[in-house]
């Protein structure tokens, strides 16, 4: 916390335009969420990549996403939707 002490933070409320509309339905598409415990971090953290990288590789994806556990196993499905939402952004 103290690393971001001042800075400005976005959540997963504040996650709004067309890249966050882009990933909204290519995870309801994909039918990513199962407990849906890790999802605002792994869709945060998909926003994060799509902002810099337009057309992520697989290996791009697998590192970008790979602080976020998710213990259902969603993986395959959160890498569909990034290559997804990123074709519709
Ligand atoms: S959807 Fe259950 S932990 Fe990721």
């Amino acid at each position: 916390v103290g690393d971001v002490s001042g800075k400005e933070i976005t959540t997963i409320e504040g996650l709004k335009g067309p890249l966050a509309d882009a990933l909204r339905d290519a995870w309801i598409e994909e039918d990513v969420p199962q407990c849906g415990y890790c999802q605002p971090g792994q869709l945060m953290s998909a926003a994060s990549l799509l902002a810099s990288n337009h057309r992520p590789s697989d290996i791009d994806i697998d590192a970008a996403m790979s602080r976020v556990l998710c213990r259902c196993g969603t993986y395959q499905g959160i890498r569909r939707a990034i290559h997804r939402a990123a074709r519709r952004k």
